[in-house]
């Protein structure tokens, strides 16, 4: 910060440039971790930052053609040490924002592969990859919001909300899922003390106001839902079980009411993220995820985004692959490889 501000004050452009140079020899040899550097601020705080960015703001100030076009890219890089300053629904600081390469901006997501990594793991056929809730956590989330899964299956959404510091409740409504859900949850540290709990119940109905009044609170900041692809993947025998529905129309009723029975607890202004695909019957292209759409747009919902994900062949057509595409060749049809995750905004 010293030697930014000394820069600052500098008489001409040649000063500012030699200290700006200074600077960015010594950052480039200090001895701290590749990629990371902890600068000591005037008040003593420490900021991180990240080098990479660091070097490069300061190359595009040692490029400037005047003095005053060096002192605005200086006065924003201080302003990006001290300052922060977020959206108000996530903890990305804006001044910094070239720092976030994580955080997905683009419609089209092709995520190479899942994160098996700590407690994910890929055993529950039908889990999403923890990329999916890790995205709008980060995107939609303030460190120790609350994020409500309605359909937790394996406990992905909850594993992430350790590893982010979000307090997490899921339902299942399979015991025997949300035991072992409740297992590998609790095999992930939790390094900010965060609640995550799972609850079994039908989503339809469970008493989300009692749930979330145990933990003293009304509203949570972030609603996930990832229900069955209708009958595509049977979960369990249950006629509660939306995979159990005897007809579409049955499953988007079923679903609106998982809609119906959560949205009044999500906070006004906040995020929605239905993670779902379309499926094939009886020799017809069934759009489930235009239809579930639908059915959220009828509610106090408005469309955010409509991200399309790859996703790699499931387990039983991996080894099939050639006469999938076989088939597909003499049928005329298209091997499903996208699924949707659709962002909607509660609007009142
Ligand atoms: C697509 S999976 C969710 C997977 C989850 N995202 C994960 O990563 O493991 C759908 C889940 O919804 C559950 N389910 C089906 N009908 C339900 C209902 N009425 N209420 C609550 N859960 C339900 C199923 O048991 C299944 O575990």
């Amino acid at each position: 910060m010293e030697e930014l501000d000394r820069a600052l004050r500098a008489p001409t452009l040649a000063a500012v440039k030699s200290g700006v140079a200074d600077l960015r020899d010594a950052i480039g040899t200090s001895p701290e971790p590749p990629g990371c550097l902890v600068a000591g601020a005037e008040d003593d705080t420490v900021v991180s930052l990240r080098r990479d960015v660091l070097l490069a703001d300061l190359a595009q100030i040692l490029e400037a053609h005047t003095l005053e076009r060096a002192q605005y890219y200086l006065k924003r890089l201080r302003a990006s040490v001290v300052e922060t300053r977020t959206n108000g629904i996530n903890d990305i600081n804006l001044r910094r924002w070239k720092e976030y390469d994580e955080v997905l901006t683009d419609s089209l997501w092709v995520l190479p592969r899942r994160d098996s990594s700590g407690a994910h793991v890929a055993e529950y056929w039908g889990n999403f990859v923890p990329q999916i809730p890790r995205q709008m956590m980060l995107r939609y989330t303030k460190s120790h919001d609350w994020v409500l899964d309605m359909f937790v299956g394996s406990g992905t959404t909850l594993i992430e909300c350790r590893r982010l510091g979000r307090n997490g409740i899921g339902v299942e409504l399979n015991p025997a899922v949300a035991q072992r859900a409740e297992e590998l949850v609790g095999q992930e540290p939790n390094p900010q003390g965060v609640v995550t709990e799972i609850v079994t119940g039908d989503s339809r109905t469970v008493d989300l106001r009692s749930i979330l009044g145990r933990h003293g609170i009304e509203r949570v900041q972030l609603l996930i839902m990832h229900p069955p692809y209708h009958d595509i993947i049977r979960f369990s025998a249950d006629p509660r079980d939306l995979s159990n529905a005897p007809s579409g129309e049955e499953f988007l009723q079923m679903f609106g009411r998982c809609v119906d029975n959560a949205a009044p607890f999500l906070d006004s202004g906040r995020y929605f993220a239905l993670v779902i695909g379309d499926k094939y019957s009886r020799g017809e292209w069934q759009p489930l995820g235009f239809w579930c759409m639908s059915e959220v747009l009828k509610r106090a919902f408005s469309l955010k985004a409509i991200i399309v994900k790859n996703f790699e062949e499931t387990r039983g057509k991996r080894n099939q692959h050639d006469l999938w595409r076989y088939r597909a060749l003499v049928g005329g049809f298209y091997l499903f490889k996208h699924e949707y995750v659709m962002l909607f905004r509660k609007t009142h």
